[in-house]
């Protein structure tokens, strides 16, 4: 069979990244140009500035990710590009890029769900994964529990209530007055602390959902951290972050890891994925490895590179869907609510 390259474009948040991929699993480059600098400033992504940011970087970043991947351009055989959930001037950037790069060279545009491209990270880094699994997406948009039923099937069994995993390590992150995005500082810094120093609460339902909600326990936490500054100030100690990091963070694992589990048990299925910014956290990789081995299942999870914002998760998620004949046409918009397995209004 003919090798089909793939030229993905990324741009649902603050990451400028165009990826080349062979055959949907071979990651000739993956050019991630990301704005972390220009929005730390800020505490968070500001939606104009980051739009804007992509105009300027997305014409450099394909042309460095042609470049990089050693081909010419007129070797490229499919566009895929992510058209939802995100920020809809953004995404409109990555989506005008696409168009343009489909139409002057006469190739097929492919709008890819961002959710579902996140999952396909793992297709890169296991080459030996297929559906059918269970894949955690947690990420700093997103928290979801959902059963890959084949390459392009998804059914969401779990989902958040109210804040998604990574905005909950954000917005504590910054509560204890740690920078942008909180996520990776505070799972550097639990690690000097004691995850059992609070006893921060969990929620679960007990309707038998396996949603998610962290919004009661960012409140406890920041509850916490006021109660604890008046108390201190007084008698001149400071607030013992490193315990509160290691505490909070143990409590967001505990939540997605058991809700996990469980879905791999009622589903009847020994593979768990982790996919998403959040995949990246050290606590929850050796939680769910630890609890999933007493189960007899197999956890995967891509490289930190591969869990946050990239193209190459896009590109690989377009070439399944080539193969099952979905194309887009040139009228594709950006559909900032997507959800996973939702087609949207297109393609
Ligand atoms: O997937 P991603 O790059 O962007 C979205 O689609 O949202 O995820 C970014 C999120 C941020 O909230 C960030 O704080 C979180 O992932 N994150 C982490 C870690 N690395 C990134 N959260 C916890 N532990 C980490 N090591
Ligand atoms: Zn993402």
């Amino acid at each position: 069979m003919k090798d089909i390259i793939i030229v993905g474009i990324e741009t649902s948040c603050d990451e400028t990244s165009v990826a080349v991929v062979k055959n949907g699993r071979e990651i000739l480059s993956n050019i991630i140009s990301s704005q972390v600098d220009i929005h730390q400033e800020y505490g968070g992504v500001v939606p104009e500035i980051a739009s804007r940011k992509h105009v300027e970087l997305i014409i450099p970043v394909i042309d460095k990710a042609i470049k990089e991947a050693g081909i010419a351009i007129n070797q490229v055989d499919v566009i895929g590009v992510t058209y939802g959930p995100g920020l809809v001037g953004t995404l409109l950037v990555g989506i005008s890029a696409a168009k343009a790069l489909a139409f002057a060279l006469d190739k097929p545009l492919v709008g890819v769900n961002h959710i579902e491209g996140h999952i396909a990270a793992n297709y890169l880094e296991h080459k030996e994964l297929e559906p059918p699994f269970i894949c955690l997406v947690a990420s700093g948009g997103h928290s979801h529990i959902v059963v890959v039923e084949s390459y392009v099937d998804f059914k969401i069994i779990g989902r958040t209530r109210d804040d998604a995993a990574g905005e909950a390590f954000d917005k504590v992150a910054r509560a204890i007055g740690l920078g942008y995005p909180g996520g990776p500082l505070i799972d550097k810094m639990a690690r000097r602390g004691r995850k059992d120093a609070i006893i921060f609460p969990r929620t679960y339902f007990n309707d038998g959902s396996l949603d998610f909600s962290f919004s009661g326990l960012k409140t406890a936490v920041i509850n916490y951290i006021n109660q604890q500054d008046q108390y201190r100030e007084g008698k001149g100690e400071s607030l013992p972050l490193e315990d509160i990091a290691a505490s909070f963070q143990q409590a967001v694992v505990d939540m997605l890891v058991n809700n996990t589990l469980e879905a791999a048990k009622r589903q009847n299925m020994k593979r768990i994925a982790l996919a998403g910014g959040v995949a990246s956290n050290s606590m929850l990789r050796e939680e769910i490895m630890r609890l999933a081995k007493e189960n007899g299942m197999e956890v995967y999870y891509p490289r930190p590179l591969l869990c946050t914002d990239n193209a190459a998760m896009i590109a690989c998620a377009a070439y399944y869907a080539y193969l099952d004949g979905i194309v887009s046409d040139f009228s594709l918009n950006a559909v900032p609510g997507l959800k996973a397995g939702e087609k949207g209004e297109m393609p």
